[in-house]
């Protein structure tokens, strides 16, 4: 009986980390906090979901109705009133601005996320482009910014998304 359940415990070892180069089941989250004046504020959690998928979900509150500019920033310095220290949209690959799922794109481009009559936007989308590791197209590090407007998926650098009003480390 003993040696059954030794067993168990190895096999479960073994299936929650499938190796070095996989990292299949790696996460990592950001808190955001309100930034230009703004009361909006929640959590974004990163899941490896595939060799060059993640997911990315959580759930934000306290802005006005609409989509809104969602990007993932290259520096993870939230520490300016304007989130200005975050710099601009991950691009570890040096491409232009894009939506999400287009081809050109910044790997940091999450397009727009919905927020409802109540101010409160749910999510849950996968992206490829980016990983949750520390690796050149890794996230963790980062930081993740909301903006004031919407993200028109193609303006040059910023998809003209107005001011940054939540920022949060990616760790
Ligand atoms: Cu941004
Ligand atoms: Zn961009």
């Amino acid at each position: 009986m003993k040696r059954i359940v030794i067993s168990a415990a190895l096999a479960g070892i073994a299936a929650g980390c499938a190796g070095p180069a996989a990292h299949q089941d790696a996460t990592a989250t950001a808190v955001l906090e309100p930034r230009s004046g703004s009361n909006v504020r929640g959590t974004v959690t990163f899941t490896q979901a595939g060799a060059d998928i993640v997911r990315v979900s959580g759930e934000l509150s306290g802005h006005t109705k609409g989509p809104k500019g969602f990007h993932i920033h290259e520096k993870g310095d939230c520490s300016d009133a304007q989130a200005m220290s975050a710099g601009g949209h991950f691009n570890p690959g040096g491409h232009k601005h894009g939506g999400p799922y287009e081809p050109q794109r910044h790997a940091g481009d999450l397009g727009n996320i919905n927020f409802n009559d109540q101010g409160v936007a749910k999510f849950n989308f996968v992206v490829g482009g980016i990983s949750v590791s520390s690796k050149a197209d890794g996230v963790i590090g980062r930081s993740v910014v909301v903006h004031a407007a919407a993200d028109d998926l193609k303006t040059d650098p910023t998809g003209n998304s107005g001011g940054r009003v939540a920022c949060g480390v990616i760790r």
